[in-house]
């Protein structure tokens, strides 16, 4: 039994992981969350209260988190500003949790010598082009493209450099584009979901012809505690599960899954910078730690999705008119 310290455990793929870790081992886990506007305490109601626990505060109040350091064995570090549309209207935010947090908890790994895995994005390699036969691989140099995506990759070179320079017991994964439940509205499948329930269009932006390496979140948890357990200190592992897809293709799977035509989506203002194609190859993570994902079928996940969004509309409703006037300001 380990005591386990999530950050950002209240956010999306944060929760499911705290989910899999409570469903699957004999752990404790602690959530540290500030609570934005993308945390949400519904993600986390009915677990279990005497394994279970979620503190209210900010990655980079270096007071509480050396306070949570000195009582658990290991942290997973999830909390992050995510969107990178909000990131080209206002980056403030993304440099102080993204760097300046990662920052504060790296000192209390140094300080403290426990265990610590870095959660982060295949979006810190820039893309690809659409008919590029390669793939990420966990060599491929850093070439970050927005706001976003800078800041997580300062954060992965923060984590290398704490653990050549001080032993820090880290290792870091870079994931693809996660879907599953208890997304954030702003986020593609979620929205169109979302609008689609209240007969709203789907909007795509530019051409609708880029890729996403979709994965399903619960996946990303077998994959982040399979590196928890067996990463060796220092590397760097890679998560997809050949997922490929345009966002078209992702659109038509959503208006099928729903009864609607496949055509019945608008081309909107493309995102500055917006990034063609990510792919991922995670046979480093399948080879080193015999990781594989089970989710394989996206077209079935896509379904299982839409019938969440249906089923909850509680959770997703109260953020709905704010995400939507935030890109209605940006014609998208
Ligand atoms: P999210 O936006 O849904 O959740 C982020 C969580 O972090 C929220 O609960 C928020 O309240 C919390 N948070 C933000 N700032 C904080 C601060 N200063 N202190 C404490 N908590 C704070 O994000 P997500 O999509 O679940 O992404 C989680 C992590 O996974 C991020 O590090 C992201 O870079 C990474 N990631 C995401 C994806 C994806 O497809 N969404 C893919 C690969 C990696
Ligand atoms: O690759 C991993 C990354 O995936 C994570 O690091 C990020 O935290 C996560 O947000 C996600 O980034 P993307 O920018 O790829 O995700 P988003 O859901 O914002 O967009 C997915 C694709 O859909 C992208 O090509 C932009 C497009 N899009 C998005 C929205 C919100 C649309 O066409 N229309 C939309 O309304």
């Amino acid at each position: 039994m380990r005591r386990l310290l999530v950050t950002g455990g209240a956010g999306f793929i944060g929760s499911n992981f705290v989910h899999y870790v409570l469903d699957n081992t004999d752990d404790t886990v602690t959530v540290l969350d500030k609570l934005t506007y993308a945390g949400n305490r519904a993600s986390l109601a009915g677990l279990p209260e005497d394994r279970f626990r979620l503190v209210e505060g900010d990655i980079c109040d270096g007071d509480l988190v050396n306070s949570l350091f000195d009582e658990h064995d290991a942290v997973v570090h999830y909390a992050a500003e995510s969107h990178n549309d909000n990131s080209l209207t206002g980056p403030a935010p993304f440099i102080q949790t993204n760097l300046i947090g990662t920052f504060t908890l790296l000192e209390a790994a140094r300080r403290t010598g426990i265990r610590y895995h870095h959660v982060s994005t295949d979006e810190v390699y820039g893309d690809l082009e659409l008919d590029d036969p390669a793939r990420f691989t966990e060599s491929t140099p850093y070439n970050p493209s927005s706001p976003y995506s800078s800041t997580k990759a300062g954060s992965d070179l923060l984590v290398r450099a704490w653990v050549r320079s001080f032993d820090v017991q880290a290792t870091i994964s870079n994931c693809s584009n996660n879907y599953g439940p208890r997304q954030h509205v702003e986020k593609f499948i979620p929205r169109q979901i979302t609008n689609l329930i209240d007969d709203v269009r789907p909007r795509l932006y530019g051409d609708g012809l880029n890729v996403r390496d979709w994965i399903h979140a619960d996946d990303h948890s077998s994959a982040v505690l399979r590196i928890l357990d067996a990463g060796r200190i220092g590397e760097t592992y890679l998560i997809g599960a050949d997922g490929e897809k345009t966002n078209r293709q992702v659109i038509e799977l959503i208006l099928d899954a729903m009864g609607k035509s496949r055509d019945a989506y608008d081309l909107v203002n493309d995102r500055p910078g917006h990034d063609r194609r990510y792919a991922i190859d995670w046979s480093k993570l399948h080879e080193e730690l015999g990781w594989t994902p089970q989710y394989s079928d996206f077209s079935t996940g896509i379904v299982d999705a839409v019938r969440w969004y249906e089923e909850n509309e509680n959770w997703w409703r109260p953020q709905k008119a704010a995400t939507e006037k935030k890109y209605a300001e940006t014609g998208q």
